[in-house]
């Protein structure tokens, strides 16, 4: 069984050959009759250790668009509660028979612990600090159907890298597509290997936006600090959240994006993320169409490499 486990291991063709699936995909979800029977017959089950709006809804409607028989399991009311293991939990799962797993879980590695032992196609949705490839993908479609193109672009990703998948997923895909990749983070908010990802290092957004044509903004990943990473969400937002002013470095029509869930007034204006230049809702559609195409390369009898790890 082929998974998705992350963007490393992804050839910029498997990458390109998944955003042209999905921009397919979103032609069918704009349609009044937005279903097809690609994954008819099929069973995908949604596995979320960690709290989702965005990714486990839209996984649910990319299945449920393909015609996949679509179950989520609810962790807060399962055997997880009467301390069964992530892999026995998994077992039970796999001994029915779906097609597809799809994982968010709070540790670094457990999609690929899983996909060596259940019998179906795994999914990373997100696992710890690690990697959240679809984020990534979707973030590339939103802004390959802006701008047309991804290499040659410059593009800051903005606060909180130390904690955040995305961060290490985009990074990833756009060096992957020929992207001039900046971060932008105090430095309690950068991982120590950090020189080693083929990223240039600002300390400040004014170098760090200056003619940027994409300006990708981090949430502050409060639940994974267990110090004081930064003295107080005021101060942070000074120096670090995108305002207008800040915004005014980069190009006059570079792109505002978020992941979600944002906290509004903390890394990002409410004036900027409701503003023109945000491509914030723009980024949740593309995840239904994104997840759409991963599912249906996964799925797909005629791929037998490529499309995914
Ligand atoms: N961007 C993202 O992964 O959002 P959720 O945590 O709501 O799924």
């Amino acid at each position: 069984h082929r998974h998705l486990l992350g963007i490393r291991g992804l050839s910029p063709h498997d990458i390109e050959d998944l955003l042209d699936r999905a921009d397919a995909a979103v032609a069918i979800s704009r349609q009044a009759e937005k279903k097809s029977a690609i994954l008819r017959g099929r069973t995908q089950i949604n596995l979320f250790f960690e709290a989702s709006t965005r990714t486990q809804s839209s996984f649910e409607l990319a299945g449920k668009r393909l015609g996949a028989d679509v179950m989520n399991m609810s962790v807060a009311s399962s055997s997880v509660k009467k301390g069964e293991t992530l892999i026995d939990t998994a077992m039970t799962l796999n001994a029915m028979r779906p097609d597809i797993l799809i994982i968010r879980h709070q540790s670094a590695g457990a999609a690929a612990l899983l996909a060596q032992k259940v019998g179906c196609s795994v999914v990373n949705a997100g696992d710890g600090a690690h990697e959240h490839p679809t984020q990534a993908l979707l973030d590339a479609l939103t802004i390959r159907r802006a701008k047309g193109h991804i290499g040659g672009l410059v593009v800051a990703i903005c606060g909180d890298i130390l904690h955040s998948r995305v961060a290490r997923s985009n990074i990833l895909l756009l060096n992957a597509l020929g992207a001039r990749v900046r971060v932008v983070a105090p430095s309690t908010l950068l991982p120590s290997g950090i020189a080693d990802m083929s990223v240039e290092v600002c300390r400040t957004m004014q170098e760090g936006l200056k003619d940027a044509d994409v300006v990708m903004m981090l949430r502050l990943q409060r639940e994974r600090m267990t110090g004081s990473f930064v003295s107080s969400v005021r101060e942070y937002f000074h120096y670090y959240g995108l305002d207008a002013a800040k915004l005014a470095h980069a190009k006059p029509d570079a792109l505002v994006m978020h992941p979600g869930p944002m906290n509004r007034g903390v890394e990002i204006a409410s004036e900027i993320a409701d503003g023109p230049q945000s491509v914030i809702q723009e980024q949740v559609e593309m995840g239904v169409a994104v997840r759409m195409a991963v599912m249906q390369a996964l799925m797909d009898p005629r791929r037998n490499t490529g499309a995914a790890q």
